[in-house]
């Protein structure tokens, strides 16, 4: 079953499979003491640079999570979109963690603004108001938009003012890097990211996420942070060969273009009907599109995807590293035969 449910639902990438079998055949050291660690933390800070802390964890809400929770205390409230994956897809994991209230900004194309952000920031100093402390963006965002290096940019400047933190949602970076035309390093270290969560599961990675921190002074208690937060994985080598793979060879940015360019084959296609509206600008590798009720079904049919808003009837199509410019094609042509029967 091929689907444009989620770049969860494809499978993992051949390279990052040999890595894994090469990473299995002897003993080595437990918890990150291993020679495979030492080389993917390397390849991180050939990309961003060496005055940054790595660490791994198991999935995207994990990082997340614990990135905030090292930013934060139970005090403090964290300013995000109401669409964010930390406010609507985390459960009230960032809630019970952190202790911190999420402040949520409505937004239209899955980002937040410098005004608006600045707006919500309100009553420091009040000691019967939570305290604002991180701004959390998704780097590309839920809409599957991406943020320019001056958005990014825009929002640390008020991070700074105020003394907040700007986290960055990097579960789906690559894709954001590879539409940017912008290395990882422009858009997050230079552009005043303090954390970041980058992601490899939704790029061909079987599982594993990991949390950056060009805020090195964030990270002092991250190593007691993790294992409290039930993130420390024992055979370590295991993620860790996933990412010396994913950033070798540019295996990231395969995989990312891959996936952004089926996207924009989709929107193409489905551009040429009439009865289907586009909703957001292609950025990434999903395609959000308001699709008539009466093929909804049988289109899923054909690949499953989900409805993003039983209201309107959108539906989010999101292409992987392994999608197929043939099952594209079959898409279209059957969204067209249901509206024409
Ligand atoms: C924006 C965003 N952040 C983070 C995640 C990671 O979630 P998970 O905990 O399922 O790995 C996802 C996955 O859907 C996501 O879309």
């Amino acid at each position: 079953m091929k689907a444009f449910a989620s770049d969860n639902y494809s499978g993992v990438h051949p390279a990052i499979m040999e890595a894994l079998h090469r990473a299995n055949t002897e003993h080595m050291g437990s918890y990150g003491s291993d020679p495979v660690t030492d080389r993917a933390v390397k390849k991180f800070r050939d990309y961003f640079g060496n005055d940054i802390e790595v660490f791994f964890v198991y999935n995207g809400t994990g990082a997340n999570v614990l990135a905030l929770n090292a930013a934060t205390q139970s005090f403090n409230s964290i300013i995000c979109s109401d669409l964010a994956h930390i406010n609507v897809d985390e459960s009230t994991a960032p809630e019970k963690f952190t202790g911190c209230k999420l402040v949520t900004l409505p937004t239209i194309d899955g980002k937040i603004y410098p005004e608006q952000v600045e707006h919500r920031i309100q009553r420091m100093g009040d000691q019967h108001h939570p305290q604002a402390k991180v701004i959390s963006i998704s780097q590309s965002t839920e809409y599957s938009t991406v943020y320019s290096v001056e958005e990014v940019k825009a929002l640390s400047v008020v991070a700074k003012k105020y003394n907040l933190y700007l986290h960055m949602d990097g579960a789906r970076i690559s894709n954001a890097a590879v539409s940017l035309g912008k290395s990882f390093h422009e858009f997050t270290v230079d552009a005043g990211v303090d954390i970041l969560s980058f992601g490899g599961t939704k790029n061909g990675m079987m599982f594993g996420e990991a949390v950056i921190f060009f805020n090195r002074d964030l990270a002092r208690y991250f190593y007691f942070q993790r294992k409290q937060g039930m993130q420390l994985h024992s055979k370590m080598r295991f993620i860790s060969a996933q990412f010396e793979a994913l950033l070798s060879n540019d295996l990231w940015k395969r995989n990312a273009e891959h996936s952004n360019r089926m996207a924009k084959l989709l929107e193409h296609g489905l551009r040429q009907i009439p009865q289907i509206k586009i909703t957001q600008q292609v950025d990434g590798n999903g395609v959000f599109a308001i699709i008539p009720k009466k093929i909804t079904e049988a289109l899923q049919e054909e690949m499953y995807f989900y409805v993003w808003n039983e209201h309107t009837n959108e539906c989010r199509l999101m292409c992987s590293f392994d999608s197929k410019e043939e099952e594209i094609a079959n898409f279209i042509r059957k969204a067209k035969q249901l509206l024409e029967a």
